[in-house]
C-alpha cells in the first residue's frame, strides 16, 4: 500500500483528502503543526474510517524534525495543503505568509529530491486569475498581479515548483487551483472549522443561523451580476478531495512534468443564491443585510473544468442544495459536541 505524505492533514480540505485516500486504499500520513486545525480531526476520520492515520505534530518550517519523517516513511507521493490561507492578515503580516508558505514549500522539496519521492500534488488556487477577461475561465488564462501577500505565495509557489521539476529534483507535479470549496464530509463528522471570526460566506451563514453572529454582511449588490451579488463557483470539499486522488493517479499514468487544473463545478453561483439556497435547505431564515463591497473582491469567477474532466477522469458530482445542507450539518453537530469550539 502506497504511502502519501499529507502536509496539513487536519485542515479543512485535508481532513476530507486524508479520508478519500484510506477509502482508495492509500496510506495517508499527516503532518500538522495544528496551527489552524484541532487534534480531535484525527477521532472524526477515524469514526468515519475505522482506523487512524499516522500524525506528525511537526511544523513544516523545521527541517530536521521534517526529515525524520522522510527517514521513517517511504513515500511514493506528497500531497502539500499546508500554509497560511487568510488573505486580510495576509496583507497586514506579509513577512509570515512569505516565511511559512514558502519556507515549508522550498524545504519539502529539498527533502522529496532527497529522498526521491517524485510526485507532488500543491493546492493553488483560482485566485491567480484576478478578475479573468473570458469566462468560463481555462488555465490558459493569463496569471495577474497578486491582489494580496496570501495571492502571491500561490503564484510563487507554483514557480518554485515547476522550476524544481525542471531541474529534476523532482519528476511530476500537479497544481490544482481551487475555485471556493465549502461544505463537509456527509457524516458530518469531519468539516470546515474556522478558529477565528470566518471570513468566506458559507461558515458565516451557518454560524449567523446557529447565533454565533448577528447578521450576514452581504458586500454590495451592485455589481454587473444579474442579480448585483459576486459570482463564484462552489465546490463541495468531498468532490475537491477527489480531485487530489485523481491527480495523484494520473502522475502514476502520464509522463507529462507539470499540470495544471482547475477544480470546480462550472457554474456561477452569486451570493443572494447561497444565501436562498441556505434558506431553503435548512428552514432556517437568515439575518443579513447589504453593505459595501469588500476591498479586492472580484466581481464574477468561474471554471472551465473540461480539462479535469477529460484529463483526470474527475467531475464535481454533488449539487449547491447538497453541499450547503452538509455545511449546515456540520455547524449543528459541531457545536453540540462541543460548546469550546
Ligand atoms: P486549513 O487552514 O484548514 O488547513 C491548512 C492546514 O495546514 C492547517 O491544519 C494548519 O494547521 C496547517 N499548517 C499551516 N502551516 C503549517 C506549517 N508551517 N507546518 C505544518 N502545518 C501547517 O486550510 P484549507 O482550507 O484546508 O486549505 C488547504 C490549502 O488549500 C491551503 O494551501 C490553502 O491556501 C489552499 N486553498 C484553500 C482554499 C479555501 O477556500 N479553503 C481555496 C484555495 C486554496
Ligand atoms: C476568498 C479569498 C480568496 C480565496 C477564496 C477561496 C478574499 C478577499 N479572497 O475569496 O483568496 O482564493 O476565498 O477560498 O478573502 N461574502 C459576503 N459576506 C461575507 C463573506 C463573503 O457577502 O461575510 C461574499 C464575498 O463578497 C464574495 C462571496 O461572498 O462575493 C464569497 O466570499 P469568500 O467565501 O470570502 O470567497 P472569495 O471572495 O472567493
Amino acid at each position: 500500500m502506497g504511502k502519501v505524505l499529507v502536509t496539513g492533514g487536519t485542515g479543512y480540505i485535508g481532513s476530507h483528502t486524508v479520508v478519500e485516500l484510506m477509502q482508495t486504499g492509500l496510506e495517508p500520513v499527516i503532518v500538522d503543526n495544528l496551527s489552524n486545525s484541532l487534534m480531535e480531526v484525527l477521532d472524526g476520520i477515524c469514526e468515519i474510517t475505522g482506523k487512524q492515520p499516522l500524525f506528525y505534530e511537526v511544523d513544516l518550517k523545521d527541517v530536521t524534525k521534517l526529515k525524520r519523517i522522510f527517514q521513517e516513511n517511504q513515500f511514493e507521493s506528497v500531497i502539500h495543503f499546508a500554509a497560511y490561507k487568510a488573505v486580510g492578515e495576509s496583507v497586514e503580516k506579509p513577512l509570515l505568509y512569505y516565511e511559512n508558505n514558502l519556507v515549508s514549500l522550498i524545504n519539502l522539496l529539498k527533502l522529496m529530491s532527497e529522498f526521491r519521492v517524485n510526485s507532488l500534488v500543491f493546492s493553488s488556487s483560482c485566485t491567480v486569475y484576478g478578475q479573468p477577461e473570458e469566462l468560463p475561465v481555462t488555465e490558459n488564462a493569463p496569471v495577474v498581479k497578486a491582489m494580496s501577500p496570501y495571492g502571491n505565495t500561490k503564484q510563487i509557489a507554483e514557480e518554485i515548483i515547476t522550476d524544481a521539476v525542471q531541474a529534476k529534483m523532482i519528476e511530476q507535479a500537479v497544481l490544482l487551483r481551487y475555485f471556493n470549496p465549502i461544505g463537509a464530509h456527509p457524516s458530518a463528522k469531519i468539516g470546515e472549522l474556522p478558529l477565528n471570526v470566518p471570513n468566506n460566506l458559507v461558515p458565516f451563514i451557518t454560524q449567523t443561523a446557529i447565533g454565533l453572529r448577528e447578521e450576514l454582511k452581504i458586500f454590495g449588490d451592485d455589481y454587473n451580476t444579474p442579480d448585483g451579488s459576486c459570482i463564484r463557483d462552489y465546490i463541495n470539499v468531498v468532490d475537491l478531495a477527489k480531485a487530489h486522488i485523481a491527480a495523484v493517479k494520473r502522475m502514476k499514468e502520464s509522463a507529462i512534468p507539470v499540470e495544471v487544473f482547475n477544480v470546480g463545478t462550472g457554474n456561477g453561483v452569486s451570493v443572494f443564491e447561497v444565501v436562498n439556497a441556505f434558506q431553503r435547505v435548512s428552514g432556517q431564515d437568515l439575518n443579513y443585510s447589504i453593505v459595501g463591497r469588500r476591498s479586492g473582491d472580484v466581481e464574477k469567477v468561474y471554471a472551465d473544468t473540461n480539462k479535469a474532466n477529460e484529463l483526470l477522469g474527475w467531475k464535481a458530482e454533488k449539487s449547491l442544495d447538497e453541499t450547503i445542507l452538509s455545511a449546515w450539518e456540520w455547524e449543528k453537530y459541531i457545536r453540540l459536541k462541543d460548546q469550546n469550539y
